[in-house]
């Protein structure tokens, strides 16, 4: 196998100085424009590769070879065995090179390797629950009141061209969430992956060709939102967007999809409510509420960023979180012994340290970091501090905002249902937590919280059988679970004259 980098020498085995090229039908291509864009490591500010730089055009190509794949190519006739077992293939090739991904996710957006390692479990799991589904596709008999013998069944048939567009907080897992769907239902992809953060996606479509999946079925067009994002979002012949990524760009794709009336699944944003009550297990509940927060430097769409407190344990409850926060290991994520990676851009460092000010101007107050670090090899990447602001009130915007950072707001409260209505008090509805030992309330704060996940006494557990999506402005559509599958099928109807 292959040395994987360390901190000392961070040359990875992909990065052999080329330009990387888009994967459209089976090749690798240059964007039409010849353009390319850079990719660094948000560590240490190294330049890492040139990628193509996709536009409207490279996205027409790649939606015009997926719609042929899709139509025409040995794809289209496919048994639901056939497809079962290239996403098995691919599964192997995965995990034969999966320190290999999970290094590049690491250097490409700054996640620690503990954390990008630590999710071979999930992406794997993910690979074959989608193995499994693809044989497991299937419509109804159903009982009809017409008179006479007319028989009716329904079929599930897959959507067509998928165009997926995904965030870059967690390349690998985003990839493996939108390609196993679309490979286990019959539909053709197009993939857009984050500009931040495109080398992972690449790396896996070679394995995708490795694996033999037909040309056409996988396409990845590397580039930028507002421009091959865009293309792919408003294109006359793609039948559904799979999104990932803000809410504000999730608008901007209900927009596009008018254009051809596309079906849309969102998993956009959250503002988490991560409720603890007084009877709960501190110690489980301290370190959990923590890095419901701080785990991924805070850029997860689910974390539980408005941490509620009941009064009683409020100072010491805080406290301790907030001195978790302080001892938590931040650094270049090639270290093993590190917990907590940079932000993933400038952009992201800007947009974080701007809410630090914004907290402290409302009144907030920190009580573990709260700026960004500058000391020594910090100044070369885009590292915050993991941070606590006590104090918040429900109106604040550190209380309101999506800050995709690692800063948690402590909040105090009094009884159940109060906590249950200002948990609410969000545009957002995405994850939930609540810590307690009473059974009863949990299920009442279960039952009343808005939101597509609650977690009780843990926080942030995914499976590839348990659906994850949004209420609210967090969006529509579930990820995970056989839900999942209905996203990227047509259910027809066929009436059948039996007499
Ligand atoms: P974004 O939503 O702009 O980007 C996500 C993806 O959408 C990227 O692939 C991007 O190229 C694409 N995109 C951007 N504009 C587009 C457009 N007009 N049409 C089609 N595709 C477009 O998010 P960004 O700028 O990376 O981060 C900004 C904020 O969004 C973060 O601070 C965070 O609050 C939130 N965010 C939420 C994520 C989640 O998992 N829910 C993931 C990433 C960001
Ligand atoms: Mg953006």
């Amino acid at each position: 196998m292959t040395a994987l980098p360390t901190v000392a020498n961070p040359h990875h085995p992909f990065l052999d100085g080329k330009p990387k090229k888009l994967l459209i039908g089976g090749r690798w291509v240059e964007a039409a424009s010849g353009e390319t864009f850079e990719t660094h490591n948000p560590a240490t500010g190294a330049h890492l590769a040139h990628v193509a730089k996709g536009d409207k055009e490279d996205i027409d190509r790649a939606v015009a070879a997926a719609r042929k794949a899709f139509e025409e190519g040995p794809w289209s006739r496919m048994k639901p065995y056939e497809r079962q077992r290239l996403i098995l293939k691919l599964a192997d090739l995965v995990e034969r090179h999966y320190e290999e991904l999970a290094t590049l996710d690491t250097i490409d957006m700054g996640a620690p390797v503990v954390r990008t390692f630590g999710n071979r479990q999930r992406v794997m799991g993910m690979l074959h629950y989608y193995a499994g589904l693809s044989i497991n596709i299937h419509g109804e008999t159903i009982d009809n009141s017409l008179p006479g013998e007319i028989f009716s069944y329904t079929l599930k048939e897959p959507v067509g061209v998928v165009g997926a567009i995904i965030p870059w907080n967690g390349p690998l897992t985003a990839c493996v969430w939108k390609i196993g769907p679309a490979l286990a239902t019959g539909c053709t992809i197009v993939l857009k992956p984050a500009e931040e953060a495109p080398l992972t996606a690449l790396r896996l479509g070679e394995l995708i060709v490795e694996a033999g999946i037909p040309d056409g079925v996988v396409n990845i067009v590397t580039g930028f939102g507002e421009t091959a994002g865009a293309a792919l979002a408003e294109h006359m012949d793609v039948d559904k967007i799979a999104f990932t990524g803000s809410h504000f760009t999730g608008q901007k794709i209900v927009h596009a999809s008018t254009s051809n009336l596309k079906r849309i699944s969102l998993e956009l944003g959250g503002k988490s409510p991560d409720i603890v009550f007084a009877d709960a297990d501190l110690d489980l509940a301290v370190p959990g509420a923590s890095m419901g927060v701080f785990a991924n430097s805070g850029q997860i769409c689910s974390a539980g960023t408005r941490l509620f407190v009941e009064r009683r344990i409020y100072d010491e409850f805080t406290e301790r979180v907030a001195d978790f926060g302080r001892k938590l290991r931040v650094g270049n994520g090639l270290d093993p012994e590190t917990q907590i990676g940079p932000l993933v851009s400038a952009e992201q460092l800007d947009r974080v340290t701007d809410y630090l000010s914004i907290g402290r101007q409302e009144g907030a107050r920190p009580i573990a970091g709260g700026m960004q670090l500058t000391d020594g090899d910090y100044a070369k990447g885009y590292f915050v501090a993991p941070t606590v602001f006590a104090d918040v009130r429900d109106d604040m915007r550190i209380a309101q905002e999506e800050i995709f950072g690692p800063v948690l707001s402590a909040i105090p409260f009094d009884d159940v249902e109060e906590v249950i209505r200002r948990g609410n008090q969000t545009q957002f509805g995405l994850g939930s937590g609540v810590w307690t030992r009473d059974v009863s309330k949990a299920h009442r704060v279960a039952k009343g919280l808005r939101a597509g996940s609650v977690w009780v006494n843990c926080y942030q557990a995914m499976d590839p059988a348990v659906p994850f999506g949004g209420y609210k402005m967090s969006g529509y559509g579930r990820e995970s679970g056989i839900q999942h599958l209905e996203e990227y099928l047509n259910v027809k109807a066929v009436w059948i004259k039996t007499a």
